[in-house]
């Protein structure tokens, strides 16, 4: 069985000195990765720029670093694969141009316009033949359940993990996390708040001993 993850933030360059990004560390990504390869899963990890080891007995290790590199790094591997789950934060949008040279300062205020980047699991949604499995993360300051189910409906997901953000050991950062875990059968798993790694197994164990 090969299992696909992805983790981390993406970068979109405004110019060669700035970029656009959010505040993922990695660390529940790498947490699945690690939890993966220790259930003997080949295991697939598709990084964004962070401050963590790969974990060791990867398949593969593939750094990227903006939303198109991650789509092109995931899309090509993807009919290889069991399963991917999207635990990245893609980018949803990047600057229409990216300036060749470092842009200076003027007097006054600066208008920085942006365009869509590919959603990834939604294309991947649209790939998937019937014995692969998405899984996907809604991550949520409001309208946890309702915002999760949409998510999994409009993008194809056989199972969505949704956890609040901006709540103190949950989320980005943190090296804990709670997960609700929703399955397309409709099933739903809470997971009490506990560190990442523990999270990661568990999960792992909730999706696969199901299949779909
Ligand atoms: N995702 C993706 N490609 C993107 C953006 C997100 O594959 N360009 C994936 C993430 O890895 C995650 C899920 O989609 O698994 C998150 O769903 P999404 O609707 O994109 O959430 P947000 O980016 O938070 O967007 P919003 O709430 O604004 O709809």
């Amino acid at each position: 069985m090969k299992i696909m993850i992805s983790a981390g933030p993406t970068r979109e360059a405004i110019d060669p000195v700035r970029f656009i990004t959010n505040h993922s560390s990695g660390k529940m990504g790498y947490a699945l990765a690690d939890a993966a390869v220790a259930a003997g899963y080949d295991v697939i990890l598709v990084s964004g720029p962070v401050n963590l080891t790969p974990p060791e007995g990867l398949a593969e290790f593939v750094p990227v670093i903006s939303a198109a590199d991650m789509a092109s790094a995931v899309k090509s591997r993807f009919p290889d694969v069991d399963a991917f789950i999207s635990c990245a934060a893609v980018a949803d949008y990047r600057p229409i141009e990216i300036a060749a040279q470092k842009i200076h300062k003027q007097d006054g205020d600066m208008i920085l316009r942006l365009e869509r980047t590919e959603d990834i699991l939604l294309s991947l949604g649209k790939m998937k033949q019937a014995d692969q499995l998405l899984i996907g993360f809604a991550a949520e300051t409001e309208d946890l359940r309702a915002r999760a189910l949409g998510k999994m409906e409009r993008k194809n997901l056989d199972w969505i993990a949704a956890n609040t953000v901006g709540v103190p050991g949950r989320g980005f950062q943190a090296d804990t996390n709670a997960v609700t875990l929703y399955a397309r059968s409709g099933e739903v798993y809470d997971f009490p708040l506990t560190d990442k790694r523990a999270l990661a197994e568990q999960m792992l164990k909730t999706i696969f001993s199901k299949k779909k």
